[in-house]
């Protein structure tokens, strides 16, 4: 049965709930299209001498092409930024692949010239250089209080986050706000961002590269939030904001310490990921004792 085959919006409407109870949320066509040889004759009219890359992304695809090798003029106009000091990305033809080192330079730079929340929200919504974003609905910054003693950072959006604009409102959400509740915590009381702040496509583990890119945004709002404690959801958090190689079961349960590039030590606590808790139960336990470490950290820290 395809979409096509159907006739009435009901069978139509059916198969669309079929769908999204199977958790298909992308819409895909059934032959490949060559976006190459629709966008060759645009590239010969701009670049002289075109080089296409191996493979491109249909993220990067979607991506704005000119905007890939310099700083957008709204980037550019942001308010505490030096522009002399972000160094200019080499020259090469529209269609090469984002990201690159150019923009993980220019991150870093964004992140170090926001001197509030606010700023840095305003600098990640104006920066094209992850192509997340391009697929992304919207800028999933944080939710929370950020003068709450505790920060929990998990690792990208899903759906439903992506949908909202606002991490941890799913299913893992709502487990994360059980949690919380059991040591006496809510959203009022803590703050709750992410590595990444787009969706990746289809839930994708995001790459190495796009995790590079999205540090210094999330690094930057741990500093400016200067929390007493941060709890680190899941592997990919306590890998990036840790420095470490080592798995999330082995990591868990020990306080470590993330440092600020200003040089703060912010006692780190990585425990399970509530997604990962949704699908083994019997772990639940595990995370229980690394919450009530947190609250008794807390407690001391009063
Ligand atoms: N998983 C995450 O890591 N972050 C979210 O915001 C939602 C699910």
């Amino acid at each position: 049965m395809t979409a096509a085959s159907l006739k009435t919006p009901a069978e139509l409407a059916e198969l669309f709930a079929f769908y999204a109870s199977a958790g298909v949320d992308e819409a895909l066509e059934d032959a490949p299209v060559d976006r190459f040889a629709e966008a060759r004759p645009r590239q010969a009219e701009r670049a002289p001498a075109p080089v296409a890359p191996a493979r491109e992304s249909r993220a990067e695809q979607r991506a704005p092409e000119p905007g890939l090798n310099r700083m957008p003029e709204r980037l550019a106009a942001a308010p505490g930024l030096d522009v002399s000091r972000v160094p200019d990305a080499p020259a090469r033809p529209a269609a090469a692949t984002v990201p690159d080192e150019g923009q993980i330079m220019l991150a870093r730079q964004l992140a170090a010239s926001a001197s509030t929340l606010d700023e840095l929200r305003q600098h990640m919504a104006a920066f094209d250089g992850c192509n997340l974003k391009f697929t992304a609905k919207n800028l999933v910054f944080a939710d929370g209080n950020p003068s709450g003693d505790l920060m929990l950072v998990g690792e990208a959006p899903g759906r439903d986050e992506d949908l909202e604009g606002l991490p941890f409102v799913g299913r893992s959400g709502r487990l994360l706000d059980l949690m919380l509740a059991a040591i006496g915590l809510d959203r009022t009381s803590a703050y709750i961002a992410n590595v990444i702040p787009w969706r990746p496509p289809g839930n994708r583990t995001p790459t190495p590269h796009e995790t590079e890119i999205c540090r210094p945004f999330i690094e930057r709002q741990i500093e400016l939030v200067n929390p007493k404690v941060l709890v680190n959801l899941g592997g990919p958090s306590a890998k990036t904001l840790l420095n470490t190689t080592e798995g999330i079961l082995r990591l868990r349960g020990n306080w470590r310490v993330h440092t600020t590039a200003s040089g703060t030590a912010i006692p780190a606590m990585p425990t399970l990921h509530p997604a990962y808790l949704l699908r083994t139960p019997a772990h639940k336990k595990l995370a229980w004792r690394d919450f009530l470490e947190v609250k008794a950290k807390l407690r001391g820290l009063a």
